[in-house]
């Protein structure tokens, strides 16, 4: 069902999230315009958003583009009578899951090491009991300034974290560290941050997305999987604490926050960077669609259909590829292997004879042709013991109730 939010939008959030409640803070700098995108995808996640600007923010975003995004009033003054008790600094912190600054402008963070407390963002996060996150945003030269070095410091060390800065162009013509992460980036790490951490201190390996055989320079052997799954999984394990590598075929996404991406095109390129990382994984999804079988030969130019050799037909010698998911599951001390299985009939039998044969404790099925490209999926766990029905759902969500069953089967006796 289509609920207004983009994959992207999506790749966090979930019914978990919905009715938390959060405030976004916004300090004095240019990157201030972008809190209104951070706001509305916090907003399409579910979250209930409250936005705090200090007095210098007002002058790079305004109160009322806040407000229509959000639904809620926007708060900016100590004594805001709106508040019935005319605490703001307090009642606005209560039932907070985590307040986030974006952006967070030098002196703020001078504020925040020193206590002070002369604003009502200020105030707040002076009387808060929820965890705090701060988005540096500032010139290169302010940001490595040792006083602002300092001050970063002491945020990490006072249980403050800290997202970004980025490196780029920034709004003074200079190129360097010190720009805010783009609010896509701000969204995946925060929205990550608030999530339960059942991986936290795993490794965890993913292959997703299609491979791609050479045939010549230009043509190749290659199929329809987008890698949607597979990315969406890399982001769910990141969110769940875990250390994600994720060895990619060729795809159009965009890499999940804090997630290592290796390319790779043929499915020899995969075998071999996965093979190089499986010894020190805990858990290996493989969720590429991994081509069977590759051209003996690569020519070394175009094939060409005019000229000497032409013929009416052409034949393509092809050699099997080697099975990823086998291989790894059939190491001496192999990581716990999870293999999928995109069937058009016969699903839940093709499936577990897959299981089987590829020696994996877990296999998730699905039908090809409802799944392969799409947004949504149906999914159908099949383990030793039986199945289980993950119910049509978008695929980060879908990720994230994965990553929780196999969780559950890491650590079977924690809730
Ligand atoms: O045999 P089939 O391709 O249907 O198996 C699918 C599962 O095996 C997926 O998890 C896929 O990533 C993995 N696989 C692999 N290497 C191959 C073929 C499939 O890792 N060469």
């Amino acid at each position: 069902m289509y609920n207004g939010l983009s994959f992207l939008d999506t790749l966090y959030s979930d019914h978990t999230t919905m009715e938390k409640r959060i405030v976004l803070g916004i300090t004095g700098g240019v990157a201030a315009y972008k809190a209104a995108e951070l706001a509305r995808l916090l907003v399409k996640a579910g979250y209930s958003v409250d936005c705090i600007l200090t007095e210098a923010a007002t002058h790079f975003i305004g109160i009322a583009t806040l407000q229509a995004i959000t639904s809620r009033p926007v708060y900016r003054d100590l004594w805001d009578t709106r508040v019935p008790n005319g605490m703001p600094h307090i009642e606005l912190g209560r039932n907070t899951a985590a307040i986030l600054i974006a952006p967070a402008s030098a002196d703020f963070m001078a504020k925040l090491v020193h206590g002070r407390a002369d604003d009502l963002l200020s105030t707040l996060c002076l009387a808060r009991d929820c965890p705090l996150l701060v988005a540096p945003a500032m010139n290169q030269h302010m940001w490595e300034h040792p006083a602002t070095r300092r001050n970063a410091a002491q945020l990490t060390a006072d249980g403050v974290t800290l997202l970004g800065p980025a490196v780029g162009e920034q709004a003074c013509g200079e190129t360097g560290l010190g720009r805010m992460l783009e609010p896509e980036d701000l969204f995946a790490a925060f929205t990550a941050f608030l999530q339960p951490k059942p991986l936290l201190g795993k490794r965890v390996l993913i292959t997703a997305g299609p491979t791609f055989e050479p045939i010549d320079p230009v043509r190749g052997l290659t199929n329809l999987s987008s890698g949607k799954m597979g990315y969406a999984l890399a982001a769910a394990a990141h969110a769940a604490g875990a250390e994600v590598t994720l060895v990619s075929g060729p795809t159009a996404l965009s890499t999940p926050w804090g997630v290592a991406r290796i390319d790779v095109t043929r499915a020899l390129d995969m075998l071999e960077a996965v093979e190089r990382r499986a010894a020190t994984c805990d858990l290996f999804i493989a969720v590429a669609a991994v081509a069977d079988y590759r051209p003996a030969v690569v020519a070394a130019s175009k094939l060409k259909k005019t000229g000497r050799d032409r013929t009416p037909n052409m034949t393509l010698e092809l050699v099997e590829n080697p099975d990823i998911l086998a291989r790894i599951a059939s190491l001496p001390a192999p990581p716990f292997c999870v293999g999928f299985a995109a069937e058009t009939e016969s699903m839940l039998e093709n499936a577990q004879a897959k299981r089987l044969r590829k020696g994996v404790p877990l296999i998730v099925a699905n039908r090809a042709q409802d799944s392969l490209g799409q947004d949504d999926a149906e999914l159908t766990l099949i383990d030793a013991h039986g199945t289980h029905l993950l119910p049509l759902a978008n695929k980060p969500t879908q990720a994230r109730r994965l990553i929780e069953h196999i969780a559950q089967l890491l650590h079977p006796t924690e809730p």
